[in-house]
């Protein structure tokens, strides 16, 4: 093996277990679930942003609502203990259902990119995503599929 096919071997294998390594964080931070869902919207527990940890608590910036009675599932960012924001995951440029990447959403059929409120960050989608309510009572918090905007 020459120097030339050693740097390229060398890449190729950083490159691979860098981004395997990036598969199983973003995995490992992303939660599923599917909340209660009632006439009116999904109910789901503010404990599901917790992350305990041995000698504190952390909370997630996200997580992922999948349930089979909705089309799409809903991505429910937590900005902090009493602001939230509910993102209806249709990708508003064709309908693919759109990944979740940190504080982003990211359409996998051609890239386009909403932020945590649901505004396009780019195209080719140019209408921000459909959006709802969310109401924090206690230690719920109330998704109102009634009053989407
Ligand atoms: S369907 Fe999402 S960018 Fe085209």
């Amino acid at each position: 093996m020459n120097r030339k096919d050693f740097i390229i071997n060398s890449c190729a294998v950083c490159l691979s277990t860098t981004a395997i390594s990036s598969l199983f964080t973003s995995c490992a931070a992303t939660k599923y679930i599917t909340g209660n869902l009632g006439k009116d919207g999904l109910t789901i527990s503010k404990d599901e942003f917790r992350i305990k940890q041995k000698r504190s608590t952390t909370h997630r910036s996200l997580l992922i609502i999948r349930n089979d009675a909705l089309q799409y599932p809903i991505c429910v960012y937590r900005f902090n203990d009493q602001e939230y924001s509910a993102l209806w995951m249709q990708c508003t440029h064709q309908g693919s259902e759109l990944q979740a990447s940190g504080d982003f959403l990211q359409c996998p059929a051609h890239g386009s990119e909403f932020n945590n409120k649901g505004k396009v960050t780019n195209g080719p989608a140019d209408i921000n995503l459909k959006t709802f309510p969310v109401t924090v009572t206690n230690n719920e918090l109330f998704i109102d599929l009634r009053k989407q905007s």
